[in-house]
């Protein structure tokens, strides 16, 4: 009799999204805004606090743990954090401790990565040109990247490729990565750009390309399998006959994903985001704080939280300068 964390749709939650920063090396433009202002320490939930929060989470039935930013990698002491948690892989609570990054730290953290039980990770890559790379990220330098990835590959991880797609961006390249992909035996998932974050200047509907049509441009050049496979998140996938590859779709705007939803996101200060695309949060970090010896409390703060998880989110390019665009930005939840 094993607890569970089942929300007001029935949906039961068994994977949770943590953000351990909200600081990144990089600055995506889709992403954050140019001069972010970023948390102070003290705000910051200690790696032993978010420990006990995760451990609580796992005690309830979550058994997917995935570590996001910001850039998780930039966290001071983020190895000793993930040294902790492989006691639930090995304790059989999770089954999978994984982590989405940029790939800037992988040259220095894949090995002691992949010796505590990570098998297979997520790294965001958008364009495989030194320049647009540098444009997208607004200073990151693409071969560091490049090196993490393959220091990923060396040290046994499944590497999954995460590229936004951009329309007048990577519209051209859509070949070249799955090509260079299929080299390195790495899946590629593609992702709908989503209305987050102040636009600024930019103007994001310019940007949006619909994997309706990203799909059809792969068709022309290869056959798409349909695949049932999932991978635990939002993608759903095909396979490239040619090339044996799976293809994920993040189609957030073109077919909503939500009934089948199964996961919640933990910031860096302990607020637990029902839905990405909405506003809810719960104030967990006070629970904890107000209760250092006790875990009762704050497993009942998470059903207590988990029952008003909304149906879904409501992004729409429609209402974009209405009120369409959240004003929260995606390095805050982790994506
Ligand atoms: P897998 O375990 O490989 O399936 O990973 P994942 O897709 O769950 O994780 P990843 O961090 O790679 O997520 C990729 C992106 O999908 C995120 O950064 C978000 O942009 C998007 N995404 C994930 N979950 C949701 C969700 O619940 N709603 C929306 N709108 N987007 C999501
Ligand atoms: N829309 C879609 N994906 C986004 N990401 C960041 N911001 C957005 C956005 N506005 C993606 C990153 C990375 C993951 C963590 O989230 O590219 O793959
Ligand atoms: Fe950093 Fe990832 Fe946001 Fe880019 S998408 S700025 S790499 S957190």
């Amino acid at each position: 009799n094993t607890p569970k964390l089942i929300d007001p749709f029935a949906r039961e939650i068994n994977y949770l999204r943590v953000s351990v920063t909200d600081r990144c090396d990089f600055r995506c433009v889709y992403c954050m805004s140019e001069n972010m202002t970023f948390l102070p320490k003290a705000e910051l939930l200690t790696l032993e606090e978010l420990d006990r929060l995760c451990s609580a989470f796992i005690s309830q039935g979550v058994n997917k743990l995935r570590i996001t930013g910001g850039e998780p990698l930039v966290r001071r002491g983020i190895m000793t954090f993930f040294q902790n948690m492989s006691r639930h892989l090995e304790s059989g609570a999770l089954g999978e401790l994984t982590l989405t990054t940029n790939g800037s730290q992988l040259a220095k953290y894949a090995d002691e990565l992949a010796a505590c039980g990570v098998k297979r990770i997520n790294v965001s890559l958008d364009t495989l040109d030194t320049d647009k790379f540098a444009r997208i990220t607004r200073w990151g330098r693409l071969a560091q990247v490049l090196n993490g990835i393959d220091a990923a590959l060396n040290a046994g991880l499944r590497v999954k490729i995460n590229t936004v797609a951009l329309k007048g961006f990577n519209e051209d390249e859509l070949e070249t990565l799955v090509r260079w992909c299929a080299d390195r035996d790495m899946d590629l998932t593609f992702i709908e750009v989503m209305p987050m974050g102040d636009i600024g200047n930019e103007d994001r509907l310019d940007q949006y390309w619909s994997l309706k049509d990203l799909r059809a441009r792969l068709a022309k050049t290869w056959d798409l399998i349909e695949s049932d496979e999932r991978s635990g998140g939002p993608a759903r996938y095909v396979r490239l006959s040619q090339t044996n590859q799976k293809i994920g779709f993040i189609t957030p705007l073109t077919h909503n994903f939500c009934e089948s939803c199964n996961r919640v996101r933990l910031t860096c200060t302990g607020q637990l985001f029902q839905c990405l695309g909405q506003e809810d949060e719960s104030d967990l970090r006070s629970v904890l704080r107000d209760n250092p010896d006790d875990d009762a409390p704050l497993i009942r703060a998470i059903h207590g939280a988990i029952a008003t998880k909304p149906k879904g989110h409501d992004f729409d390019y429609s209402r974009q300068r209405a009120d369409g665009q959240m004003t929260r930005h995606m390095s805050h939840t982790g994506g």
